[in-house]
């Protein structure tokens, strides 16, 4: 146990190195343009694995992204868990707005700056470094482990559950683990034990075959850019609700207990809302701010476009109008469901003066882990071993659809172990991550394979 400790101690340095090589590879799995990065992004993980001492690590392909599977399965007897990742980064944009190219990693304070290096290579990484202290320093490990890496996260994971129900009996596991949410807090360590769930759909409309003069025009067909708006005027009310018929009948409400629980975490609205430099908090009525992100579902409008944006003028009348919007979905809430709900309201909300068509992008499943579970205590203590504090226990606004299908696919419960923080910028520029965080992480996984495997 000493020589694990001092293994990772001795070690930080080029842990950090090796974190930054892996950065390097521009994996954004949304752009076609890096197809190939996905692909070197995949064959370094599974070479890297392979060099740290996995007897298996493989790329395996997917209908899109590839999947990296790793295995050490020598400790019979003893449970097997399976970690996940996800290896795909977000796009950069606006790149001009980073103060370091996002793929050249630099340590600024303590903390190192890079698309990725929260989410989720970073705490992909630390599974990985946890593992080969464990190899090293005992030459074994204290139970079974499987890794599970893809490459679809950020857009959906849409070949996932496939890639699950096609190989239940490789990934076949007791537990699996996952380090891809952040903590409440700096300095709070955390174990989130739910997760929203999300449906995703585009709103075309079409007025005539192509833009027309606004003189020629104007006043003798429909505006579809307003059309657009009233329709997205018509989903929500001025209280915050959203006014889908149907939308809320399945959200289970949130017990006094767990709002008692919420409350008790040291949550301050007014620093929150200075931090992201909000104008003014506002959400569902009859909700406090961490209620309306944990455990109330939510409708945005993700993207609105159609006619003129230009500099100056341009009397136009535009022929088409979009608008991109999703949900946040809470327990019982079903995405196809909730995507058939708010594609009846948006009909019924549609004048016949314009062509309208709904294009369902993505849905994902919200995940709840049970508090009360053998293996979420044993997270709790290898936290609190790793980071001296007993860690708190939240909820989560963001997805992470494929938990749900560990459960649903292979039988198995996910404990949601992460080390990034709120102020990482995971998807923004100058996204970054704690380094403290991350040799924390590797200690607490290191000590999370002990507690599990005794
Ligand atoms: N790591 C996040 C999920 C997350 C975000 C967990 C915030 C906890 C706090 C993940 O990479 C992510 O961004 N997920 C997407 C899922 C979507 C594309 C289906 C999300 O939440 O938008
Ligand atoms: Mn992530
Ligand atoms: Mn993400």
């Amino acid at each position: 146990m000493a020589a694990l400790e001092s293994y990772i101690t001795d070690n930080e340095s080029r842990f950090l190195e090796e974190l930054k090589e892996l950065i390097r590879i521009p994996s954004i799995g949304a752009l076609p343009e890096h197809r190939e990065d996905m692909v070197r992004c995949a064959e370094h993980l599974a070479a890297h694995m392979r060099a740290m001492g996995l007897p298996r690590a493989d790329v395996m392909p997917t209908g899109g992204h590839p999947v990296v599977y790793g295995e050490w399965m020598g400790a019979p007897g003893k449970p097997t868990v399976l970690v996940y990742g996800h290896y795909d980064v977000q796009p950069v944009d606006p790149v001009e707005l980073w103060s370091s190219p996002p793929f050249d990693p630099q340590v600024r304070g303590n903390e190192l700056y890079a698309r990725g290096a929260a989410d989720d290579k970073g705490q992909l990484f630390l599974h990985l470094k946890a593992v080969e202290a464990h190899l090293r320093a005992n030459g074994q490990l204290p139970l079974n482990m499987k890794f599970l890496f893809e490459g679809e996260e950020e857009t959906g994971s849409a070949h996932l559950d496939g890639f699950l129900e096609a190989h239940r009996d490789l990934l076949k596991s007791d537990l699996v683990v996952v380090s891809d949410t952040a903590w409440f807090d700096r300095g709070v360590p955390s174990i989130c034990y739910g997760l929203r769930g999300l449906t995703y759909l585009q709103v075309n409309l079409r007025v005539a075959d192509t833009d027309l003069h606004s003189g020629s025009f104007g006043g003798s067909v429909a505006n579809p850019i307003q059309v657009l708006s009233g329709i997205i005027a018509g989903l929500k009310d001025d209280r915050g609700r959203i006014t889908v018929p149907g939308f809320y009948d399945r959200v289970r409400p949130i017990s006094d207990e767990e709002r008692r629980q919420f409350a008790a975490l040291p949550f301050d609205e007014e620093k929150f809302r200075r931090e992201i430099g909000a104008v003014a908090l506002w959400g569902e009525e009859g909700y406090t701010t961490l209620e309306r992100i944990w455990a109330r579902p939510t409708l945005d409008i993700n993207g609105i476009w159609g006619g003129f944006t230009g500099e100056g003028s341009k009397t136009v009348l535009p022929a088409r109008a979009s608008a991109k919007l999703s949900c946040r979905l809470v327990p019982e809430q079903d995405p196809q469901e909730i995507f058939d709900l708010v594609s009846a309201r948006i009909r019924q909300l549609c004048p016949p003066t314009v062509e309208l068509e709904i294009v369902p992008m993505h849905h994902g499943m919200w995940a709840l882990t049970p508090l009360d579970h053998p293996a979420v205590q044993a997270a709790a203590r290898a936290m609190e071993r790793a980071f001296q504090k007993r860690p708190a226990f939240i909820r989560s606004g963001g997805s992470i659809p494929v938990v749900a299908s560990f459960a649903t696919i292979l039988g198995a419960p996910t404990v949601l172990m992460g080390f990034a923080l709120p102020d990482d910028h995971a998807h923004a520029p100058d996204e970054r991550l704690d380094l403290g965080n991350f040799f924390g992480g590797i200690r607490a996984a290191a000590f999370l394979w002990e507690e599990l495997g005794s």
